[in-house]
């Protein structure tokens, strides 16, 4: 066991005088307005079996939320969302980039808050897992990492390099001193019940040979030495050296076993979908496949799980990773981008929470033990005294199964679980979804109350941005320059400029051949441009690790005399994956070619003198804020053409749901609200055809291609602002765009719950609330339907469809089958409208039976106002 002296110390001051203690720390609890329960020490240990809170072991279920893709003004309620799902813990990185962009200038304020993030989940009565890195991945940009830090002569990034330990000593000591001051560790009363050093090294740490060993082993004894009272993780590290607990990422986690059997089998990150990626289809993952493989990791002696993500948020700034990572992070997750829950994903996972919990005493007790009754079919028990909670799975991806197990027989679909909380009845099966499921729906001003734009707006103005060398600190050298080395991610923008004298070439078609680390660029021949390149290689299959290298041919036409060639190259989110990523690159590196020139001559420009500008002059004069700069607004608005900085006033839009804007008829660039970005925008880049499938099924082992979809559309047309940002009137949105688009078809409006649906079968079980009742009381509790208004000051306004009977078809399109009683609509009716939740028995008890001795089904769709 692993033993912590210091914490020992403090619990041992407290227990000592445990009474009066305690009553004086409840009087100061009260007049502090502080939680009780987050004052009291608690000690946290692990063995073999799980981690141990206050010497007991827990099953914990945890999701990740990460603070900077919401805001402060949204923590509170997703964090309550995340505990009314059925959470105990939260888990979230730390991100280094966010907290100290300036070497020695730290950034705490705003979304940047971070003790105010741990306390508001320790306000809820959650635990937090902080996973400091400070490498994070995480889909940011560079990782986590600041740009500072690859300027430090001799740094080599994630090795046994001194400059590189120091730098990641002093931030992960600076974390823990903070968290240590604000006393927000358990061992000091706080909810920090586990840190995370690193971040999936052993996924890439080949490269780095024997230097990466030491680096890991450094790790690891410098975050020991933090002495933080709580145990710290390793993920994807094979060989975390003890005291280090290694864990398991992945999709499933259910074979995974730790490096000793001194420490517990633990799933850090539980993908519940996957990332979007500006040129890809939106991933989803099925939640029967989520709930088949967390019961599989808890029936093989799992105890500590969480959710990546189990709400993702957004990409704000240019926060996002890279290459191509989208703005929105929605991730599939529970909740999803906007803080709206996600059915029936969050429901069917909070039925499957408490079904685990159900087994906890009897999970915490032993080890299973495991056997099969047939091919790809597994029993699970947990048994000792009194105590027994057993998993029936089938892991059989397409024939249904039946399993004797204790003298009576189960029916388990193809790739799912049973949980038997009493090694007798059944509580859950992962594939029958109980919970009801919602569309969500995002409604234009205009469409509500025929507010265009345009009329609800005082109108647009704009500012051209130059083409080409336009900053006075513009500056020229021989060669190509590697681009994060100029530019220090203080821009996605480096222009690189020449001219060159072609007398005899006039008139001519050539090609200008371009060789690049990447992202993109924008080619101008003589200030027309001529072309816009990216190379979305990989991203599109949501593969983060693909260097994103272009290699262009661009047909252009040369003029008598001297000729300007004006290359814009951009980063798109700085690389956060990979073995030596950091130094991958971006930009053009060349060669850079002119060819086809009159008799087929080519010249090559590479080792010419270049002119380079980081950043536009639109970013240096500050436009982004919409107060400064000379705005036009006099004359015609221009319109689908590149470098146009655009700005308009607007209205908040009504009510309280969440607000996004719609960039349909933009190009690609950043928009920003009242100073704040809200981030890249691309609706122009759209997911390839041929990667989605209509409908997903969900038995098989899941990837993170299997089930996508809106393929050959716009990856990403909405972008969330937070309703914080927004004054009641007098909004500016200003935006900043690259290839051309027209502001005037831009739509504000609100994301909401439109409808709400259940189809529940007469096999489904009973809710999972029931079990208990159910089988004390030996009384049959059939299955029910149960809908409840997304909003407490809701009510169910209207049911638009009922039926009870073989009713077919999907939430949002139910249709009336063969046989159907009519009875449902009025029952329905009856039970649901002017309530902001109800419930039906789904049974013939109900309904009468419309068709006797056919299985039958009630699917309802409602709505609430
Ligand atoms: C993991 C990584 C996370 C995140 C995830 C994909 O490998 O640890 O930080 O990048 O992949 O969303």
């Amino acid at each position: 066991m692993y033993r912590l002296k210091a914490k020992a110390r403090l619990c041992f001051v407290l227990t000592r005088g445990a009474m009066r203690r305690n009553q004086i720390v409840l009087v100061l609890v009260w007049v502090m307005g502080i939680y009780a329960t987050t004052l009291l020490c608690a000690t946290v240990d692990y063995d073999h079996r799980a981690l141990l809170i206050d010497g007991k072991r827990r099953v914990l279920i945890s999701g990740s939320i990460h603070y900077p893709r919401s805001t402060p003004e949204m923590w509170p309620d997703l964090i309550q969302k995340s505990k009314d799902g059925g959470l105990d813990v939260i888990e979230t990185y730390v991100f280094w980039n966010q907290h100290e962009p300036v070497r020695g200038q730290y950034n705490f304020e705003g979304r940047n808050d971070l003790v105010r993030f741990v306390k508001a989940v320790a306000a809820a009565g959650l635990y937090v897992h902080l996973r400091i890195g400070p490498y994070v991945c995480a889909e940011w940009n560079y990782g986590g990492f600041p740009l500072w830090l690859h300027f430090i002569p001799g740094i080599k990034f994630r090795t046994n390099n001194e400059p590189f330990k120091a730098e990641m000593k002093r931030f992960t000591a600076k974390i823990v001193d903070i968290m240590k001051q604000e006393k927000l560790y358990a061992s000091q009363g706080g909810p920090i019940i586990l840190s995370q050093i690193e971040n999936e090294y052993g996924n890439i740490d080949g490269p780095y040979g024997a230097a990466g060993k030491s680096y890991i082993n450094w790790a690891a004894s410098m975050a020991t030495s933090l002495d933080t009272g709580v145990p710290w993780v390793m993920c994807q590290q094979a060989d975390a050296p003890d005291p280090i607990i290694n864990t398991c990422n992945g999709f499933y986690c259910d074979q995974f076993t730790p490096n000793s059997n001194k420490k517990p089998k633990m799933w850090t990150e539980n993908w519940t979908g996957w990332f979007l990626s500006f040129g890809g289809a939106t991933p989803r993952r099925p939640v029967e496949d989520i709930a088949f493989a967390v019961a599989r990791f808890f029936q093989r002696g799992g105890t500590f799980q969480n959710y990546y993500m189990y709400h993702g948020g957004t990409n704000f700034d240019r926060t996002s990773g890279g290459p191509f990572i989208a703005t929105s992070y929605d991730y599939d997750a529970p909740i999803d981008e906007y803080g709206i829950i996600r059915q029936p994903k969050w429901g069917h996972l909070k039925d499957l929470h408490k079904a685990i919990k159900l087994c906890e005493e009897a999970l915490i007790a032993t080890d299973p033990t495991i056997s099969s009754p047939g091919p790809k079919l597994e029993v699970a028990v947990y048994k000792t005294g009194d105590k027994c909670a057993a998993f029936l799975a089938n892991d059989n991806d397409n024939s249904d199964a039946t399993v004797k197990f204790n003298g009576n027989s189960y029916q388990l679909p193809a790739w799912s679980v049973s949980i038997l909380p009493d090694c007798k009845n059944v509580v859950l099966n992962t594939a029958k979804i109980n919970s009801a499921s919602m569309i969500s729906s995002f409604t234009t001003e205009s469409s509500k109350a025929d507010t265009s734009l345009e009329a609800s707006t005082s109108g647009w103005s704009w500012i051209s941005e130059p083409v080409g060398i336009s900053k006075a600190d513009s500056f020229a050298k021989i060669g190509l320059v590697e681009q994060i080395n100029t530019t220090a991610d203080r821009s996605d923008y480096l222009w690189y400029s020449l001219s060159v004298d072609l007398q005899d070439d006039a008139g001519s078609q050539a090609v200008l051949h371009v060789e690049s680390l990447g992202h993109a660029l924008h080619a101008f021949i003589n200030g027309k441009l001529a072309d816009i390149v990216q190379n979305i290689s990989g991203s599109s299959q949501g593969i983060n690790s693909n260097k994103h290298a272009l290699n262009v041919d661009i047909p252009i036409t040369l003029v008598a005399g001297k000729n300007t060639i004006d290359l814009l190259s951009l980063t798109v989110g700085l690389q956060n994956y990979g073995s030596f990523f950091d130094i991958w690159g971006a930009g053009i590196t060349g060669p850079v070619i002119l060819k086809g020139l009159k008799n087929g001559n080519t010249v090559d420009l590479s080792s010419q003198k270049w002119t380079y500008q980081v950043g536009l002059k639109g970013e240096d004069l500050g436009l982004s804020s919409g107060s400064s700069g000379q705005w036009n607004s006099q004359s015609t608005l221009p319109k689908n053409q590149p470098f146009i900085w655009y700005k308009t006033n607007f209205a908040v839009p009504s009510g309280s749901n969440p607000v996004a804007i719609d960039f349909t008829g933009m190009g690609k660039g950043e928009a920003w609200v009242n100073g704040q970005s809200i981030g890249r925008y691309w609706p122009t880049s759209a997911a390839p055809n041929g990667v989605c499938s209509d409908s997903c099924n969900y038995r098989g082992p899941y990837t993170s291609t299997k089930c996508q979809t809106n393929c050959g559309k716009p990856s990403q047309t909405l972008y969330h602002v937070p309703r914080s940002w927004l004054k009641p009137d007098g909004n500016i949105l200003v935006l900043f765009e690259e290839s051309g688009g027209d502001p005037t078809k831009i739509s504000f409006g609100t994301k909401q719950v439109a409808s709400l649906c259940a189809h529940i079968s007469d096999s489904h079980l009973p809710p999972v609330e029931m079990w208990n009742s159910d089988t004390k009381s030996g009384k049959k509790v059939g299955p029910v339907l149960s809908l409840k208004c997304p909003h407490q000051d809701q009510v169910i306004s209207s049911v638009k469809f009922a039926s009870y009977g073989t009713p077919l078809g999907t939430c949002g399109d139910y249709y009336h089958g063969r046989c159907s009683s009519n009875k449902a609509m009025p029952i329905v009716q009856k039970a649901c409208i002017g309530s902001s939740s109800c419930s039906v028995g789904v049974s013939t008890d109900t309904f009468g039976d419309p068709c006797k001795g056919v299985a039958k089904s009630l699917a309802v769709e409602a709505t609430c106002t």
